[in-house]
């Protein structure tokens, strides 16, 4: 850790009212919103190169590397344990007691350090499909294991589009806290926000530069997307009724046009060029980096550093800013017992 005192965007909170650890850290899409809740965070970890260097820029801070090889006696006492940890899974074998069956994951390192350390709540996120992984196995043992460890575990997937983003990205929350089961239904949503509000006036925007189709008739879908057209090539026409070519199954989605009257799909992680194209006063285009930041929350105040495959690949990763301090609110009030 080298703490750096000055110039940094997102300094932590003076009187702070509880404190936090940054797991599997990424940028700090759970750091901005939890020091604006008045979190001080007291350890985190990250152990991709770039990552980490955009998270010293922002917080004057460099996380630990290796989740793996760490020293659980260096981690602090805190309030919130926050996890965006990688999904994989597990191998059962047996009856085992204990985490046991998880080790040689990422997860067996978060519960030692549970177990260690006793956080009063453990705030983790992943991406939905961890609910139908290995076979619902993943999640039924991550409840059972917080349960075994003496928490009262509660879950649900939520939409960033529920919490003033355009973007249609849904993500479990599973939060854990020794006596109190925490109640979902309390955080404040909101209505579902157009991407056309989001965009920048001015920048150096990539135009589509190949033929392609714009339906007539655009109708907004329950998610919020509205699927406005498709790129002529690669469409896959073998086995499909003739004049149905548009209809949105029969294109993979990198092949999609959104319009901007409404949501963009989930920014993807592991991408490093902004997979989607946007239909937007006439023309398509790709988002910019700064849009792709904008519409996951990130404050206009944090800086973009590295490349832009890179800075493209970080946001993919990251967690919609605004969902994850309504939940963080939730948690002071709830299960912190902090009423301001
Ligand atoms: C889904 S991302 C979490 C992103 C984060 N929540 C954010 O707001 O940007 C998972 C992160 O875990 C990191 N990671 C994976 N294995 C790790 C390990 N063994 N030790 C530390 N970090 C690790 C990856 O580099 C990646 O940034």
């Amino acid at each position: 850790m080298l703490p750096i005192k000055w110039d940094i965007s997102f300094p932590a909170p003076e009187n702070p009212e509880f404190t936090f650890i940054d797991l599997f850290a990424g940028i700090g899409g759970f750091r901005i919103p939890l020091q604006e809740l008045g979190g001080k965070c007291v350890f985190s970890s990250e152990f991709n190169y770039h990552a980490q260097r955009a998270y010293e820029y922002n917080f004057g801070e460099v996380p630990f590397g290796d989740i793996t090889k760490l020293n659980l006696d260096i981690v602090p006492k805190h309030d919130i344990l926050c996890a965006g940890f990688p999904c994989q899974p597990f191998s059962i074998s047996g009856k085992m007691k204990g985490f046991e069956d998880t080790r040689g994951t990422l997860i067996y390192h978060v519960f030692e350090l549970i177990e260690k350390r006793q956080p009063k709540v453990v705030f983790l996120e992943n991406v939905k499909h961890l609910v139908y992984h290995d076979n619902k196995r993943t999640l039924s043992t991550i409840v059972q294991h917080l349960a075994e460890l003496g928490y009262v575990v509660s879950k649900k997937v939520l939409n960033a589009s529920d919490f003033g983003l355009p973007q249609n990205r849904e993500r479990i929350i599973i939060i854990g806290h020794k006596e109190t089961k925490f109640d979902f239904a309390k955080i404040k949503k909101k209505p579902k926000p157009a991407l056309k509000d989001f965009l920048d006036k001015e920048n150096e925007f990539e135009y589509l530069d190949e033929p392609y189709t714009i339906l007539d008739e655009q109708k907004i879908q329950d998610s919020g997307l509205v699927f406005a057209g498709y790129r002529n090539k690669t469409i896959r026409k073998a086995g499909v009724r003739p004049g149905t070519e548009h209809l949105s199954r029969v294109h993979k989605q990198p092949n999609r046009i959104y319009s901007t009257e409404g949501v963009h799909p989930a920014l993807p992680s592991q991408e490093s060029s902004g997979r989607f194209w946007i239909w937007h006063e006439g023309e398509v285009r790709k988002l910019t980096i700064q849009e792709c930041y904008r519409i996951m929350g990130f404050p206009n105040k944090f800086k973009l550093l590295n490349n832009k495959a890179e800075l493209y690949k970080q946001i993919g990763n990251s967690v919609a800013v605004p969902m994850i301090k309504a939940v963080g609110e939730q948690i002071k009030k709830q299960l912190l017992k902090i009423e301001k």
